[in-house]
């Protein structure tokens, strides 16, 4: 299926935007702290035209769905409220929307933490951009896509996901400061490649922890007295608070530490090391990992060639990340995938190389 056939006229405009991976900084970025992903292969791509009614219509070719949204009427759930959110979102930013016909095709993989949902915001707001001209960079596109999602589907997210998919690419590392926007695109350390394998658990972000560390976060920093946890600099800080706040603070310090040391550019074998100690922290003082993802790390960190691995995304299901011997990955990803598959469970490769 394509947009001519659902839509019987050819399309205006076409945009895209990569999923993202996360290689250090998890549940940082809504402590205003420092992130590192990297855009991964997999695309969303939106093609869009003109509605010939008063309604949006969009179409998702992989979930084989149909949505017609009245803009008077009340707001469209799943697929549609992404993209919906963003027609919102620049119309609250003082721009019009006219009525859309939206197709929208997606290689990334749904639900396994590499930001299928922050894809479908840039690649709708590209389009959108593209189609009505309008004067939006790419951090703006970011920051409305984060909008989109706060509002429309409900997470309070930060902004991770959104710069990634707007400024990222897949040959480099995208250090950014969430607090600042500031950014700096850093290679790879020499000699490595990444291993995207997803654990096959999936995970629903609105429905896990994730508000609930948010909170938790935001009442470790008022009873440290700062903005926000960016603020602390030396975990032992975190020691006075009560738990759970004090496992939680400690987390995002000492994971804030492992993205700043990453500036002075390691080794590959330091940076794995960092990698390794940053899932430890998410498992053990952050708790949003869950057996299979244990399993999965453990059996990645065990691979002859790897350098270090870690849960990615929020967590609680969905994929591992690991920093490999450059040329090895698909050999690596295939021997350590069978190994977890042996112990019952249904995992996949969703990235094999960089
Ligand atoms: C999700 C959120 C991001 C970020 C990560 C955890 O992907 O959308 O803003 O908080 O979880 O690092």
């Amino acid at each position: 299926m394509d947009f001519q056939q659902i839509f019987k006229a050819v399309p205006d405009i076409k945009a895209g935007a990569p999923g993202r991976v996360n290689l250090l900084g998890e549940h940082t970025d809504y402590n205003d702290g420092f992130v590192l992903p990297t855009a991964i292969p997999q695309q969303t791509t939106v093609y869009i035209g003109y509605s010939p009614d008063n309604c949006h219509h969009f179409y998702s070719a992989e979930l084989e769905e149909w949505a017609e949204v009245n803009p008077t009427e009340s707001l469209p759930q799943g697929f549609a409220s992404y993209i919906y959110g963003c027609i919102r979102v620049l119309e609250q930013a003082g721009y019009t929307i006219p009525p859309i016909n939206l197709f929208v095709t997606s290689s990334v993989p749904i639900g396994s933490g590499l930001s299928s949902s922050a894809a479908l915001e840039v690649a709708t707001l590209r389009g959108l951009r593209s189609l009505l001209n309008l004067d939006l960079d790419d951090v703006k596109v970011a920051q409305l896509g984060q909008q989109a999602e706060i509002q429309y589907a409900g997470v309070s997210c930060g902004i991770l996901d959104q710069m990634a998919c707007s400024l990222a690419d897949p040959e480099h590392m995208l250090f950014l400061d969430t607090r600042t926007l500031e950014r700096r695109i850093l290679p790879f350390p020499g000699g490595t490649e990444i291993v995207v394998i997803d654990s096959g658990v999936a995970r629903s972000l609105a429905g896990s922890g994730y508000n609930q560390r948010r909170a938790e976060c935001e009442a470790a920093a008022r009873q440290l007295g700062v903005k926000a946890l960016r603020d602390v600099s030396a975990p032992q800080m975190a020691e006075s608070l009560p738990e759970p706040l004090c496992k939680r603070a400690r987390h995002v310090i000492s994971e804030n530490n492992r993205v700043l040391k990453v500036l002075e550019d390691l080794s590959a074998g330091e940076f794995g090391k960092l990698m390794n100690a940053s899932h430890a922290s998410l498992r053990d003082d952050y708790e949003v990992s869950v057996p299979a993802l244990d399993q999965l790390v453990d059996i990645l960190q065990n691979t002859p060639g790897v350098f270090g691995a870690r849960l990615t995304g929020a967590g609680f299901g969905g994929a591992c990340v690991a920093l490999v011997r450059a040329g090895a990955g698909k050999a690596i990803a295939e021997i350590v995938l069978n190994h977890y598959n042996n112990a019952g469970y249904k995992g996949h490769i969703l990235v094999g190389c960089h």
